[in-house]
């Protein structure tokens, strides 16, 4: 049997396998401009497919949009809150993933723990997609990078300025970087750094990586800037993450350091006022509405890659 194709994290993946998928989700989205959302992709490679989606954590884009993606190939999905599962009374996470490979073709999961997702990876004989974790959020980043090569052409190449908490969305640009030939500074307060592993790995490949406290010598000419919330999900120190970021807000002020031409991006939910101001994430420069659609065609070819298509 040959093994399953899992979308655990992007510094596993090949560089050209991360490309098709782009290239394969820009197609996609111009095939289908002007549908409706249920209508099914031509070619269906999701046909007779059955995908769960399984959430240890609250989600809106991450559910919506595997949701609609699913249909959109001409499968179907199941989703399921962990907490509804026997997963949530203590079955374990090997048994689970061995009964879903019984009934599903395709497992996307939210989890917790990293750590969570590589085992039902390792346990299950159907590919499995990771959805976020407390470490990476992989089908973010390629969204986030299709709506960058959208608007302002290929990646590969350009700056991109992460500024607030060097956290699990942080990682993954991190991850992509070696991998689509993209340079990255992280504007962060030393104590919420990015993982030092992600770091390392990313060294190990010559991606391009840079680590500053100063947000206005990150954003200096650079082509993209990126925000997140400051505090994530599981994160528990609310009120000290929110007094050492607060000089990470992206402000217009910010914004003008960029290159002119730099676009902002939030993978969302976003703290109007907190890590962004409303003129910034209503302004010109702000894609993130396209960001957040861009999850459905990203996942879509994410998807049929796990069924075989692709690249
Ligand atoms: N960006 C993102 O993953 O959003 P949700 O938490 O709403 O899924
Ligand atoms: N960093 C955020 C991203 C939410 C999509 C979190 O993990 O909560």
């Amino acid at each position: 049997m040959t093994a399953p194709r899992h979308f655990l994290d992007l510094w596993r993946m090949e560089g050209g396998t991360l490309r098709a998928i782009l290239e394969d989700a820009k197609a996609r989205k111009a095939a289908r401009k002007g549908w409706p959302q249920g209508r099914v992709d031509a070619d269906a490679p999701g046909r007779d497919r059955v995908l769960a989606m399984i959430f240890q954590k609250n989600s809106t884009r991450t559910r919506f949009s595997f949701d609609a993606a699913i249909r959109q190939l001409g499968g179907q999905g199941i989703i399921s809150s962990s907490t509804d599962m026997q997963l949530g009374r203590g079955e374990t996470i090997e048994d689970t993933a061995k009964v879903l490979s019984r009934m599903v073709d395709a497992v996307m999961i939210r989890a917790d723990r990293h750590e969570d997702v590589e085992r039902f990876a390792l346990a299950s004989t159907i590919p499995v997609i990771n959805g976020l974790t407390d470490r990476s959020h992989p089908c973010q980043i390629l969204a986030d990078l299709m709506t960058f090569e959208e608007h302002r052409g290929p990646v590969a190449g350009k700056t991109i300025a992460w500024v607030g908490d060097g956290n699990n969305v942080c990682a993954s640009f991190i991850h992509a970087t070696a991998k689509l030939g993209f340079r990255l500074v992280v504007a962060c307060p030393p104590k919420y750094h990015p993982d030092l592993r992600d770091l390392a790995r990313a060294a190990e490949e010559q991606g391009r990586v840079e680590v500053t406290d100063d947000p206005h010598a990150a954003v200096r000419g650079a082509d993209c800037v990126v925000a997140d919330t400051w505090v994530s999900m599981g994160d528990l120190d609310h009120d000290e993450r929110l007094e050492a970021l607060e000089p990470y807000q992206v402000d217009q002020s910010l914004m003008d350091l960029a290159d002119p031409r730099a676009v902002f991006l939030h993978c969302l939910p976003a703290h109007r006022g907190e890590e962004v101001t409303d003129e910034v994430m209503d302004g010109p420069q702000s894609l993130v509405w396209d960001e957040a659609e861009n999850r459905i065609h990203v996942q879509k070819s994410i998807l049929a890659w796990c069924f075989g298509g692709v690249a």
